[in-house]
C-alpha cells in the first residue's frame, strides 16, 4: 500500500496544479494498486475494493472535465474510502488524508512545464 500512498499523494499535487495528464496517469496506477491490494491481501471483502470505484470514477470524470472543484472533492471521497476499509480490515490506524503541504515528494516537479510558477 505504500505506492497507492504516493500514487494518491502525486494524484492530488497533479490535480492541484492542473497538470491533468499526469494526474490521469496516477489515477490509472493508483486503480491498479487497489485492485493489486484485493489480490495480495486475501482478507479483504470484495466490497471494501468494489465501494472504490464510485469515487475513482468520480476523480476520473474530473480529470475529464479539468475541473479542479470538483476533483478536489472527489478526492476527499476517494480519501474517506482509503480510510473506510482500513477500518473495516482492523487498520484504522492508518489514517490517510490529502496533503496540506507541498513538502513531498520534493524531487519531482507537478505543474506542467513551461508555466511561470514552477518551483525549482
Ligand atoms: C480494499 C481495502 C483498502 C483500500 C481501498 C485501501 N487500503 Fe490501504 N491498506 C489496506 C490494508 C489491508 C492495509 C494493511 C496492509 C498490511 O497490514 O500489510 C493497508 C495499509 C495502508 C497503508 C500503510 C502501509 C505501510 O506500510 O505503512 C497506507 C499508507 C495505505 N494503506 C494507504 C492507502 C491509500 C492512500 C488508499 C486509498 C487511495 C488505500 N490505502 C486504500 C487496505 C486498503
Amino acid at each position: 500500500m505504500s505506492a497507492a500512498q504516493l500514487q494518491h499523494l502525486k494524484l492530488w499535487l497533479a490535480g492541484k496544479d492542473k497538470n491533468w495528464d499526469l494526474a490521469a496517469y496516477e489515477l490509472r496506477q493508483l486503480t491498479d494498486s487497489i485492485a493489486e491490494a484485493a489480490v495480495l491481501y486475501p482478507g479483504i471483502p470484495v466490497d471494501n475494493v468494489t465501494t472504490m470505484m464510485a469515487p475513482l470514477l468520480s476523480v476520473s470524470d474530473a480529470i475529464a472535465a479539468k475541473d479542479s472543484r470538483k476533483f478536489a472533492g472527489s478526492m476527499k471521497g476517494l480519501t474517506d474510502g482509503c480510510n473506510a476499509c482500513h477500518s473495516s480490515m482492523e487498520r484504522g490506524f492508518v489514517v490517510v488524508r490529502l496533503p496540506t503541504d507541498r513538502f513531498l515528494p520534493a524531487n519531482q516537479l507537478f505543474a506542467p512545464q513551461g508555466k511561470a510558477d514552477v518551483r525549482r
